[in-house]
Protein backbone atom coordinates (compact mmCIF):
# COMPACT_ATOMS: atom_id res chain seq x y z
CA UNK A 1 0.00 0.00 0.00
CA UNK A 2 1.33 3.52 -1.03
CA UNK A 3 0.58 6.37 1.47
CA UNK A 4 1.18 9.86 0.80
CA UNK A 5 1.22 12.41 3.45
CA UNK A 6 0.77 15.89 3.36
CA UNK A 7 2.27 18.27 6.21
CA UNK A 8 0.04 21.37 6.30
CA UNK A 9 2.64 23.34 9.01
CA UNK A 10 4.22 26.19 8.45
CA UNK A 11 7.08 25.19 10.45
CA UNK A 12 7.47 22.53 7.76
CA UNK A 13 10.37 20.46 8.92
CA UNK A 14 11.06 21.94 12.40
CA UNK A 15 6.59 21.12 13.03
CA UNK A 16 5.46 19.12 15.59
CA UNK A 17 3.38 17.65 12.56
CA UNK A 18 6.48 16.28 11.56
CA UNK A 19 7.51 14.66 14.64
CA UNK A 20 3.92 13.08 15.01
CA UNK A 21 3.68 11.92 11.68
CA UNK A 22 7.24 10.20 11.86
CA UNK A 23 5.78 8.02 14.26
CA UNK A 24 2.54 7.52 12.46
CA UNK A 25 4.66 6.78 9.29
CA UNK A 26 6.92 4.25 11.38
CA UNK A 27 3.60 2.46 12.71
CA UNK A 28 2.45 2.42 8.62
CA UNK A 29 5.73 0.98 7.35
CA UNK A 30 5.83 -2.14 10.54
CA UNK A 31 3.60 -3.76 7.02
CA UNK A 32 5.96 -5.28 4.62
CA UNK A 33 5.69 -3.52 1.01
CA UNK A 34 3.79 -0.41 3.00
CA UNK A 35 5.55 2.65 1.21
CA UNK A 36 5.09 6.01 2.11
CA UNK A 37 5.73 9.63 0.35
CA UNK A 38 5.61 12.86 2.16
CA UNK A 39 4.82 16.47 1.05
CA UNK A 40 5.38 20.00 2.92
CA UNK A 41 2.83 22.06 1.89
CA UNK A 42 4.93 25.10 2.92
CA UNK A 43 6.97 24.53 0.18
CA UNK A 44 4.42 27.13 -1.53
CA UNK A 45 6.27 26.52 -5.14
CA UNK A 46 5.96 23.02 -5.49
CA UNK A 47 2.05 23.27 -4.98
CA UNK A 48 1.42 21.98 -8.88
CA UNK A 49 3.59 18.47 -7.84
CA UNK A 50 1.77 18.91 -4.75
CA UNK A 51 -1.65 18.26 -6.58
CA UNK A 52 -0.06 15.77 -8.71
CA UNK A 53 0.80 13.68 -6.05
CA UNK A 54 -2.34 13.75 -4.62
CA UNK A 55 -4.05 13.01 -8.06
CA UNK A 56 -1.63 9.63 -8.25
CA UNK A 57 -1.79 8.74 -4.36
CA UNK A 58 -3.73 5.55 -2.93
CA UNK A 59 -4.39 6.50 0.81
CA UNK A 60 -3.89 10.36 2.01
CA UNK A 61 -3.47 11.48 5.12
CA UNK A 62 -3.65 15.18 5.48
CA UNK A 63 -2.06 16.25 9.02
CA UNK A 64 -2.22 19.95 9.95
CA UNK A 65 -1.82 22.30 13.78
CA UNK A 66 -5.10 24.15 14.56
CA UNK A 67 -4.14 27.94 13.70
CA UNK A 68 -6.55 30.32 15.39
CA UNK A 69 -9.34 27.43 15.78
CA UNK A 70 -8.91 26.44 11.67
CA UNK A 71 -6.42 25.53 9.25
CA UNK A 72 -3.40 27.22 8.42
CA UNK A 73 -3.70 29.40 5.31
CA UNK A 74 -1.39 26.97 3.02
CA UNK A 75 -3.70 23.81 4.43
CA UNK A 76 -6.50 26.05 2.48
CA UNK A 77 -4.41 26.91 -0.53
CA UNK A 78 -3.40 23.57 -1.19
CA UNK A 79 -7.39 22.23 -0.85
CA UNK A 80 -8.81 25.18 -2.82
CA UNK A 81 -5.58 23.63 -5.74
CA UNK A 82 -7.47 20.26 -5.36
CA UNK A 83 -10.83 21.43 -6.72
CA UNK A 84 -10.40 20.22 -10.27
CA UNK A 85 -9.72 16.22 -8.93
CA UNK A 86 -13.74 16.46 -7.83
CA UNK A 87 -15.46 13.83 -7.98
CA UNK A 88 -12.62 11.63 -10.18
CA UNK A 89 -13.74 8.14 -9.39
CA UNK A 90 -9.22 7.50 -8.53
CA UNK A 91 -9.15 9.71 -6.09
CA UNK A 92 -7.64 8.23 -2.98
CA UNK A 93 -8.78 7.48 0.66
CA UNK A 94 -8.33 11.02 2.52
CA UNK A 95 -7.91 11.34 6.44
CA UNK A 96 -7.00 14.06 8.47
CA UNK A 97 -4.65 14.54 11.29
CA UNK A 98 -5.58 18.00 13.09
CA UNK A 99 -3.38 18.79 16.81
CA UNK A 100 -3.18 21.46 18.85
CA UNK A 101 -1.62 24.05 21.37
CA UNK A 102 -4.86 23.86 23.49
CA UNK A 103 -5.18 20.38 25.62
CA UNK A 104 -9.56 20.38 24.38
CA UNK A 105 -9.78 18.42 21.19
CA UNK A 106 -13.58 20.37 21.38
CA UNK A 107 -11.61 23.10 19.59
CA UNK A 108 -10.72 21.16 17.12
CA UNK A 109 -14.16 19.45 16.08
CA UNK A 110 -15.43 22.43 14.19
CA UNK A 111 -12.70 21.99 11.63
CA UNK A 112 -13.15 18.24 11.72
CA UNK A 113 -16.62 18.57 11.07
CA UNK A 114 -15.32 21.03 7.38
CA UNK A 115 -13.00 17.72 6.87
CA UNK A 116 -15.66 15.18 6.39
CA UNK A 117 -17.70 17.69 3.96
CA UNK A 118 -14.79 18.24 1.93
CA UNK A 119 -13.68 14.77 1.63
CA UNK A 120 -17.46 13.74 0.67
CA UNK A 121 -17.33 16.90 -2.15
CA UNK A 122 -14.18 15.92 -3.07
CA UNK A 123 -15.37 11.70 -3.84
CA UNK A 124 -12.50 10.76 -1.74
CA UNK A 125 -13.33 7.31 0.89
CA UNK A 126 -13.28 9.05 4.36
CA UNK A 127 -10.85 7.84 6.74
CA UNK A 128 -11.64 9.92 9.69
CA UNK A 129 -10.30 12.41 11.80
CA UNK A 130 -8.15 11.97 14.33
CA UNK A 131 -7.84 14.82 16.65
CA UNK A 132 -5.28 15.71 19.66
CA UNK A 133 -4.55 18.78 22.10
CA UNK A 134 -1.51 19.58 24.40
CA UNK A 135 0.70 19.01 21.46
CA UNK A 136 3.27 22.43 21.45
CA UNK A 137 6.10 22.13 24.41
CA UNK A 138 6.66 17.93 22.80
CA UNK A 139 9.83 18.82 21.15
CA UNK A 140 11.45 20.31 24.87
CA UNK A 141 9.36 17.24 26.54
CA UNK A 142 11.74 14.23 27.83
CA UNK A 143 11.10 10.98 26.38
CA UNK A 144 8.89 9.50 29.44
CA UNK A 145 6.47 12.57 28.87
CA UNK A 146 6.15 12.12 24.82
CA UNK A 147 5.99 8.51 24.84
CA UNK A 148 2.60 7.67 25.28
CA UNK A 149 1.71 10.99 22.65
CA UNK A 150 3.94 9.64 20.56
CA UNK A 151 2.59 5.48 20.46
CA UNK A 152 -0.85 6.84 20.06
CA UNK A 153 0.25 7.86 16.42
CA UNK A 154 2.47 4.82 15.89
CA UNK A 155 -0.73 2.78 16.77
CA UNK A 156 -2.67 4.61 14.20
CA UNK A 157 -0.45 4.54 11.18
CA UNK A 158 -0.14 0.54 12.35
CA UNK A 159 -3.96 0.36 11.99
CA UNK A 160 -4.29 2.46 8.55
CA UNK A 161 -5.62 2.08 6.18
CA UNK A 162 -8.22 -0.12 8.48
CA UNK A 163 -11.61 -0.53 6.20
CA UNK A 164 -13.75 0.92 8.28
CA UNK A 165 -11.56 4.01 8.96
CA UNK A 166 -9.24 5.06 11.52
CA UNK A 167 -10.09 2.59 14.91
CA UNK A 168 -12.29 4.63 17.45
CA UNK A 169 -10.22 2.60 20.50
CA UNK A 170 -6.97 4.49 19.21
CA UNK A 171 -8.56 7.77 18.78
CA UNK A 172 -9.89 7.85 21.92
CA UNK A 173 -6.45 7.40 23.27
CA UNK A 174 -5.64 10.28 21.52
CA UNK A 175 -8.42 12.52 22.84
CA UNK A 176 -9.53 10.94 26.11
CA UNK A 177 -11.69 13.95 27.08
CA UNK A 178 -13.20 16.90 25.04
CA UNK A 179 -13.04 19.79 27.59
CA UNK A 180 -10.55 19.80 30.61
CA UNK A 181 -11.70 17.51 33.28
CA UNK A 182 -12.27 19.20 36.58
CA UNK A 183 -9.27 18.05 38.63
CA UNK A 184 -6.68 19.04 36.12
CA UNK A 185 -8.21 22.38 35.65
CA UNK A 186 -7.05 22.68 39.62
CA UNK A 187 -3.60 20.57 39.30
CA UNK A 188 -2.52 23.41 36.38
CA UNK A 189 -3.86 26.35 38.45
CA UNK A 190 -2.24 25.44 41.64
CA UNK A 191 1.39 25.31 39.29
CA UNK A 192 0.73 28.38 37.82
CA UNK A 193 0.28 29.93 41.30
CA UNK A 194 3.90 28.01 41.83
CA UNK A 195 5.74 29.10 39.32
CA UNK A 196 6.41 25.90 37.22
CA UNK A 197 3.07 26.05 35.05
CA UNK A 198 4.75 29.54 33.03
CA UNK A 199 8.24 27.82 32.61
CA UNK A 200 7.40 27.18 28.69
CA UNK A 201 5.59 30.36 28.33
CA UNK A 202 8.85 32.35 29.84
CA UNK A 203 11.27 30.39 27.81
CA UNK A 204 9.64 31.47 24.65
CA UNK A 205 9.45 34.97 25.76
CA UNK A 206 13.17 34.81 26.85
CA UNK A 207 13.97 33.45 23.42
CA UNK A 208 12.71 36.42 21.67
CA UNK A 209 14.29 38.45 23.90
CA UNK A 210 10.67 39.46 25.42
CA UNK A 211 10.13 38.44 29.00
CA UNK A 212 10.89 41.79 30.87
CA UNK A 213 7.99 43.46 28.61
CA UNK A 214 5.35 40.58 29.67
CA UNK A 215 2.95 42.58 31.41
CA UNK A 216 3.42 45.40 29.24
CA UNK A 217 0.03 46.89 28.19
CA UNK A 218 0.51 49.15 25.42
CA UNK A 219 -3.28 50.15 24.35
CA UNK A 220 -3.80 51.05 28.13
CA UNK A 221 -0.83 53.85 28.49
CA UNK A 222 -2.37 55.05 24.86
CA UNK A 223 -5.04 55.72 26.09
CA UNK A 224 -4.14 57.43 29.60
CA UNK A 225 -2.09 60.00 27.26
C1 LIG B 1 -0.39 31.53 14.54
C2 LIG B 1 -0.76 30.40 15.47
C3 LIG B 1 -2.09 30.20 15.80
C4 LIG B 1 -2.45 29.17 16.67
N1 LIG B 1 -3.76 29.00 16.98
C5 LIG B 1 -4.13 28.00 17.82
C6 LIG B 1 -5.50 27.80 18.16
O1 LIG B 1 -6.40 28.51 17.73
N2 LIG B 1 -5.80 26.78 19.00
C7 LIG B 1 -4.84 25.95 19.53
O2 LIG B 1 -5.19 25.06 20.29
N3 LIG B 1 -3.54 26.10 19.20
C8 LIG B 1 -3.16 27.10 18.36
N4 LIG B 1 -1.83 27.25 18.03
C9 LIG B 1 -0.84 26.31 18.55
C10 LIG B 1 -0.50 25.21 17.54
O3 LIG B 1 -1.64 24.54 17.09
C11 LIG B 1 0.43 24.19 18.21
O4 LIG B 1 1.53 24.87 18.71
C12 LIG B 1 0.87 23.11 17.25
O5 LIG B 1 1.43 22.03 17.98
C13 LIG B 1 1.91 23.62 16.26
O6 LIG B 1 2.22 22.58 15.38
P1 LIG B 1 3.34 22.66 14.24
O7 LIG B 1 4.68 22.77 14.94
O8 LIG B 1 3.19 21.39 13.50
O9 LIG B 1 3.04 23.88 13.42
C14 LIG B 1 -1.45 28.30 17.19
C15 LIG B 1 -0.10 28.51 16.85
C16 LIG B 1 0.24 29.55 16.02
C17 LIG B 1 1.70 29.75 15.67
Amino acid sequence: MRLTVFNGSPRGKTSNTKLLMEQFCRGFLDRPDNQVEVAYLNRTKDLEHQVEMFAKAEHVILAFPLYTDAMPGIVKHFIEALEPLRGRPENPSLGFIVQSGFPEPAHSRYVERYLVKLASRLGCAYHGTAVRGGVEGCQMQPGWMTKKLFNGFYLLGKNCPAEKGFDESILKMLAPWEKMPKGRIAFFRLLNKMGPGNFYWDHQLKQNKAFEQRFARPFIEELKD
